[in-house]
């Protein structure tokens, strides 16, 4: 073999699907729109800095054109994405209060829905900080050829077809499952190509760092205060005191846990009782895709993430997500110390 042979994102994709003797390829068409929709954002995302030149949001630029936040520019153009992929019959983001559901013929027929956080870590856009997508995808509930509807949405997260994020960073990357493992695909912008960068992503069992937002440490459950002494704690043995990395991009945090070993944690807080992270376009892909590498994520309160089902389209969860045997360390404390 040619060891110098770049696998693309489409090439791969297309293996993929020979691997499911009665696949039709839609979801591979669905996935390579996806990645359309991310090489857009990517080259969006790129001319942030150069805001005071092209003009600022709401502002017009030199061509008359009007400027957009980046998040909704990320909304739409994944939304049309999909919409012209014609697999996708309707989506589901944070950007947007009710289900998007599409109108055409073409998309009514369409098997599946996506949910999605078209930018995550918005924060971090003005200051050149990593920012993300975030995407999931279910086959629809109900049948094609009528309308998405919102219980289409509303599945728990075991029954993810593929889930996955792009990480716009020192380089662009797209990681993502179909169920069989995790790939990652890092954009070569010479050639504008995601190329396999990173196959059979495995997380380690266990890390140094944990991410929290520690501003909020008087706020927290008592079990997350005690696992914060607990990471702090010198043992040469688990290798503590760990590392706290905290960017405030959940894509961000959780690619570097994936890849080195770690823990995100974002429990209920007073001012966030039932967590900040949504469960359906942030902590459900998410937590695929660490189970999928091997790692694990749960909610503190003695669910695994996947399993629980999901009563509204923005509904958000206390998220504890990264190796497994940290995640297991903490749903320990979390269990022994349920007092808030
Ligand atoms: P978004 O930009 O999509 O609203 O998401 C922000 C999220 C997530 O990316 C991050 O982990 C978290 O908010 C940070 O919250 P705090 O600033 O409260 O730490
Ligand atoms: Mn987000
Ligand atoms: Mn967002």
């Amino acid at each position: 073999m040619n060891k110098f042979k770049v696998v693309t994102l489409n090439e791969f994709i297309i293996k993929m699907q020979l691997d499911f003797p009665y696949a039709k390829g839609e979801l591979s068409n669905l996935l390579s729109h996806i990645g359309i929709a991310a090489k857009i954002v990517h080259r969006e995302v790129n001319k942030a800095g150069l805001v005071d030149i092209l003009g600022s949001q709401g502002s017009v630029n030199v061509q008359g054109e009007e400027v957009k936040k980046l998040d909704v520019f990320a909304d739409e153009h994944f939304i049309s994405a999909l919409k012209a992929s014609g697999e996708c019959c309707g989506i589901a983001s944070e950007e947007n209060d009710n289900i998007v559901s599409f109108d055409s013929e073409l998309a009514r027929d369409g098997k599946y829905i996506v949910t999605m956080d078209p930018l995550d870590g918005s924060s971090n856009i003005d200051v050149n900080v990593s920012i993300g997508t975030i995407f999931s995808i279910y086959r629809r509930q109900t049948p094609q050829g009528h309308k998405a509807e919102e219980i289409d949405f509303l599945q728990e997260g075991t029954r993810q077809v593929a889930a996955g994020y792009i990480i716009y960073g020192s380089s662009t990357m797209m990681v993502y499952s179909t169920g069989k493992g995790v790939n990652g695909f890092t954009l070569d912008p010479s050639i504008g190509e995601f190329c396999l960068s990173h196959p059979e992503i495995k997380t380690p069992s266990s890390g140094k760092i944990y991410s929290i937002n520690e501003g909020n440490y008087i706020k927290f459950p008592v079990g997350v205060k005690k696992y914060i002494k607990y990471c702090q704690e010198p043992d040469i043995q688990t290798s503590r005191p760990y590392s706290s990395r905290y960017i405030g991009s959940l894509v961000a945090d959780f690619h570097r846990n994936l890849l080195q070993g770690g823990i995100f944690l974002y429990p209920s807080t007073l001012s966030y009782p039932t967590g900040k992270l949504r469960l359906l376009y942030e902590c459900n892909p998410m937590a695929f895709i660490a189970e999928q590498a091997g790692g694990m994520a749960v909610d503190g309160l003695g669910n695994r993430i996947l399993d629980i089902k999901p009563d509204s389209l923005h509904q958000r969860v206390p998220f504890f997500v990264g190796s497994r045997k940290m995640v297991e360390i903490v749903d320990r404390f979390m269990r022994e110390n349920p007092e808030n």
